[in-house]
């Protein structure tokens, strides 16, 4: 099926070249002359690509990408900006455009940009989605709002990877038990609750045969399943509220003695949040089943976790889980 692309643009120079550019390409092309026959056509036409000049006779250029992305969420925006003013460029990111292009344009260059934005929606639709999202809740007021999407959000990856069905919600709160007895205040225990429920949420970009897999993961596929922590942190951050909890996504699998990662972070220097998470979290993964072993008995657990006290896990944390019996909140 041909892609469709719609230019945005009052120049009548750079449609002319653009759409002369898109169409050799295979490119289906739309083009408007002013910022509300774009909108328009967004609202009224299935539109994959929109590259759109920010300086527009009739509307403030921002003002039609906020409109362009409500209207056609799955839509790739790339917007045209004047040098000297990247800053526009940077707010327009920030309101999830896709990429920017300096004038005067370098066609290979804002090609290759199509390219790339269109088949990231294609291979990866839902870490798209997601962080579209997300962005929605940005000024989100309400903690109960709020909350529920937090849930609607742990469910997602729950629903691509069905053998963490309920991991996320009793690591949240055997999180918030742990953090109780830290002392944590009201505040700390809810971006604690709130990132345990998301700490996987990353796991939405994985390739479903590597959560899958049954038999151990070769090394690029370990690398892969890495890529969670960071590809989870980068879909919560837009959002303020979330904001305290992205280190616990991207630091979640760090190890107490240095050897976790992503950023292989050793004792205090990983988030707190982080550290208590990691505990129940190895502890509900190693007492169900897993696509390649089975459950481990509860007794089993807890000797692996006094085993990696210190090296996996922060002591103090272990101790806590172990001495308050914690862990057998979940436990019939
Ligand atoms: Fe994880």
């Amino acid at each position: 099926m041909l892609n469709t692309i719609l230019i945005v643009d009052d120049e009548e120079s750079i449609c002319r070249n653009l759409k002369r550019h898109f169409k050799a390409k295979g490119f289906d092309v739309h083009v408007a002359n002013n910022g509300k026959s774009g909108i328009e056509l967004c609202q009224t036409t299935p539109i994959d690509m929109v590259i759109l000049d920010l300086k527009l006779p009739d509307v403030n250029g921002l003002d039609a990408l906020k409109s362009i992305k409500s209207a056609c969420p799955d839509t790739g925006v790339i917007i045209i900006t004047a040098h000297g003013d990247v800053e526009t460029a940077v707010k327009a990111m920030q309101m999830q455009a896709d990429n920017f292009v300096l004038k005067p344009i370098d066609l290979t260059a804002l090609g290759g940009m199509v390219d790339k934005v269109l088949d990231g929606y294609r291979t990866q639709p839902e870490v798209f989605d997601l962080k579209r999202k997300v962005s929605r809740l940005n000024g989100s007021v309400r903690l109960k709002e709020t909350y529920s999407m937090v849930k609607a959000l742990s469910g997602a990856i729950e629903a691509k990877d069905p053998f963490t069905k309920g991991h996320s919600y009793r690591v949240s709160q055997l999180s918030v038990e742990i953090g109780k007895r830290l002392g944590l205040a009201e505040k700390e225990l809810e971006v604690l609750e709130f990132g345990a429920l998301l700490h996987d949420i990353g796991k939405i970009g994985i390739r479903e045969a590597v959560l899958k897999k049954p038999r151990r993961l070769s090394a690029v596929e370990y690398a892969h399943i890495q890529r969670h922590t960071i590809i989870g942190e980068e879909i919560i951050k837009p959002v303020e509220i979330f904001r305290p909890a992205t280190t616990i996504l991207r630091n979640h699998h760090e190890h107490f003695d240095g050897r976790g990662y992503p950023d292989g972070f050793k004792g205090e220097e990983i988030n707190i949040f982080a550290r208590v998470i990691a505990v129940p979290d190895a502890f509900d993964a190693m007492t169900n089943d897993r696509p390649y072993r089975k459950a481990l008995k509860v007794e089993e657990a807890l000797q692996e976790m006094k085993r990696a006290r210190g090296t996996q896990f922060d002591p103090q944390i272990v101790d806590i889980f172990i001495e308050n019996k914690i862990y057998n909140r979940y436990m019939i």
